[in-house]
């Protein structure tokens, strides 16, 4: 099974949903090596004035990232979003992607992310400046819809495929619902019923087994993960793998859960350098760790390391411990 956004083929159906503060150049990097089929940055905000932050010049960083760039913008002024894909597309993005499907304070309370969606003829704009400025395939996501009295996530899906959007991602909750609830399907299946463009079912997706459900409900080409892959990466591997054969990948052993996990580390330090390496790789390991049994008061130790080295040579260590035991990750 293979999608396609414009001239990209997406040989796995399974993509890394665009999480701020997590899917950085070295997840998106991992994620992509252990299977996933299209993986999205983190928002970037559509105003360039801002881009010079630390921050901001990290997320626009796609050295090295193997192709199909895909860089996602958040903004609620069509000509700032516009602006924002052409610059992208000038420092190497290959595919634009729209975010309104996020509800973070930050980006709503400057109606944009998934406050856009209360607003159709102001979506309508933004989809076609941004759509009109740039020549590479332009995607869009979102919730399905403002609340659950106003889902109109049929509606803008068809004023997507209408504008050109190249596919859709739809995470199966309103903007009001924030994460409570389960997810919900009903919609994705209207909206892949309504429309002829690649649409990506998002929102709770967890396993091999639940990815097959979501693709045979709902009829889209391909799935979004987002926090299931948080300290789990190889899923996109094991999903890969279910979907070609129908069969469950085992697990991996401690030894590559080790040796993932300290690439990562890596990279991390590298990417950020140290301080902010050491900040940040604290939040990943906790979620490896969280995969694992036994591994709480280890995170307790680890979260007050400040050094590279220490913090590599100490998982190095924890794991030398358990792999001499014979455990095994989740
Ligand atoms: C920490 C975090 C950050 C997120 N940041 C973004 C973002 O920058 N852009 C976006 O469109 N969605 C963002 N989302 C939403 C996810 O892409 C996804 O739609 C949502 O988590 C539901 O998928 P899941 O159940 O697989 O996690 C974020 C979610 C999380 C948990």
């Amino acid at each position: 099974m293979s999608t396609a956004i414009g001239p990209y083929i997406i040989d796995n159906p399974v993509i890394l949903a665009p999480m701020a503060g997590v899917t950085d150049r070295p997840f998106r990097q991992l994620c992509r090596k252990l299977g996933a089929g299209l993986v999205v940055s983190e928002m970037v905000t559509s105003d360039t004035r801002l881009w010079n932050s630390r921050k901001s010049r990290l997320r626009l960083d796609h050295g090295g990232e193997t192709a199909p760039i895909s860089v996602q913008i958040a903004g609620g002024d069509p000509e700032m979003m516009a602006e924002a894909a052409r610059e992208n597309v000038r420092r190497g993005a290959q595919i634009i992607d729209i975010n309104m499907g996020c509800p973070a304070k930050k980006v709503c309370k400057k109606a944009a992310g998934s406050a856009l969606l209360r607003d159709e003829k102001l979506v309508a704009d933004i989809l076609e400046a941004v759509v009109q400025s740039v020549s590479v395939p332009v995607t869009l996501k979102i919730r399905t819809g403002w609340c659950p009295d106003s889902r109109n996530g049929v509606t803008v899906a068809k004023m997507a495929e209408d504008s050109g959007i190249a596919a859709l991602a739809v995470h199966g909750r309103t903007r009001a619902c924030g994460y409570h609830g389960r997810a919900e399907f009903d919609t994705i299946a209207e909206i892949v019923s309504r429309v002829k463009i690649p649409v990506f079912a998002n929102g709770d997706i967890t396993s091999a087994e639940r990815t097959q459900e979501v693709l045979d409900y709902t009829g889209a080409s391909a799935v979004m993960i987002g926090r299931a892959a948080q300290g789990r990466p190889w899923i996109f591997r094991e999903i890969a793998h279910y979907l070609a054969t129908g069969e469950r990948l085992p697990g991996p052993t401690l030894d590559e859960v080790r040796n993932i996990l300290l690439a990562h580390l890596g990279e991390l330090h590298r990417f950020y350098g140290e301080v902010m390496g050491v900040r940040i790789a604290r939040k990943h390991v906790g979620w490896y760790l969280k995969t694992l049994a036994d591994s709480e008061s280890f995170r307790k130790t680890f979260f007050q390391i400040e050094s590279a080295e220490v913090q590599h040579a100490s998982v190095h260590e924890w794991f030398e411990r358990r792999i001499t035991r014979g455990a095994q990750a989740a």
